[in-house]
């Protein structure tokens, strides 16, 4: 079945969305990236060049090859034109339930008919998207990892409906891009999530409740658990409002208060302090330096 995928449209270029146009040109494939605005989609191609740039510092990848696989992505604003040869398409839109719904809708009406249509969402659930297609037994989870070039996990989702060979031809397909595909079921938060955001959440609750500082809570879970970032910075490295949406995904989804978005992490989402990507959250950024600095509100607590 893998023969028979040529063409891959990634519909958003955003941080997975380049994420996703990097590891597949870079694989040989064409990739058609989307995405409502010109200037967002001459900012990831900038984004890929530089992330590939770090590869060929390393040695892991030739100049030639990177301008190869710059040379495989094409750029588009209108949906119809970039899908209409599509054999699958990844959606890393922003995860908002309404606007994936749509997509769909709009993915089904101008995609060839045998095309698969995969979402990259962290949370929602794939039945529901899928329900919005004719085609619900061709659409599956491909959730890939932050940052995607460096990151080796594919979460794959089988929906309620997904077809047997679509499941098998997407865990080829990750293969093929170098990648370890799991597969799990559709259920909310699938397996990452369910697992990942509840500990961000107690470390959060843990810094509310005065327990432990940002640095301490970070270092114990990075030298005490091997992880490469503590909870917190990951936190930041997320996003805080993506953290909280995929909080309220598990709470609703499953009813358990056990999942409640920490009131801590309710509040900094409101005051706009989302992390990394806009400069502050746990920690404060500054551009071009890589240190890691607490913020202030944070620092002057005694631990
Ligand atoms: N593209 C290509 N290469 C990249 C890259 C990118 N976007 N980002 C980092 N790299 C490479 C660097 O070149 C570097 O390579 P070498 O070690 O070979 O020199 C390597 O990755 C490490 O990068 P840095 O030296 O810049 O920094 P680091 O050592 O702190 O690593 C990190 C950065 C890879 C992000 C590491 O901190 C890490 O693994 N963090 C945890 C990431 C994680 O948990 N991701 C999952 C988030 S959850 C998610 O994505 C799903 C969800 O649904 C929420």
């Amino acid at each position: 079945m893998l023969d028979k995928i040529k063409t891959v449209t990634v519909i958003g270029s955003g941080t997975m969305g380049n994420g996703i146009c990097h590891v597949f040109s870079q694989s040989g494939f064409n990739v058609h990236m989307m995405d409502i605005n010109q200037a967002a989609l001459d900012k990831a191609i900038a984004t890929i060049g530089k992330n590939m740039d770090r590869q060929v510092t390393k040695g892991t990848l030739t100049e030639e090859a990177k301008q190869g696989a710059l040379g495989r992505i094409a750029t588009y604003t209108d949906m119809a034109v970039a899908v209409k040869d599509a054999d699958i398409v990844i959606e890393a839109a922003t995860e908002n339930i309404d606007l994936k719904m749509k997509i769909f809708r709009d993915l089904d009406a101008h995609c060839p008919a045998q095309a698969i249509l995969a979402s990259n969402t962290s949370s929602i659930s794939i039945t529901r998207i899928a329900a919005q297609t004719k085609r619900p037994n061709k659409v599956i989870g491909m959730h890939f990892m932050n940052p995607v070039p460096v990151m080796k996990l594919v979460e794959i989702i089988n929906g309620y409906a997904t077809d047997h060979e679509v499941t098998q031809t997407v865990v080829d397909l990750s293969k093929f891009l170098g990648k370890v595909p799991c597969v799990v079921n559709d259920y909310p938060g699938f397996i990452a999530n369910r697992i990942l955001m509840p500990m961000i959440n107690e470390a959060i609750i843990s810094l509310q409740e005065g327990v432990a500082g940002v640095e301490e809570i970070d270092t114990i879970m990075k030298l005490g658990m091997a992880h490469p970032m503590g909870p917190l910075q990951l936190a930041d490295f997320i996003g805080l409002d993506t953290c909280h949406s995929i909080l309220n995904v598990l709470y609703t989804g499953y009813g358990n208060p056990k999942y409640a978005p920490a009131t801590l992490l309710t509040n900094m989402v409101q005051a706009g302090y989302l992390g990394a990507k806009t400069g502050e959250g746990f920690y404060k950024y500054t551009a071009g330096s890589k240190d890691l600095v607490v913020s202030e509100r944070f620092s002057s607590k005694k631990w």
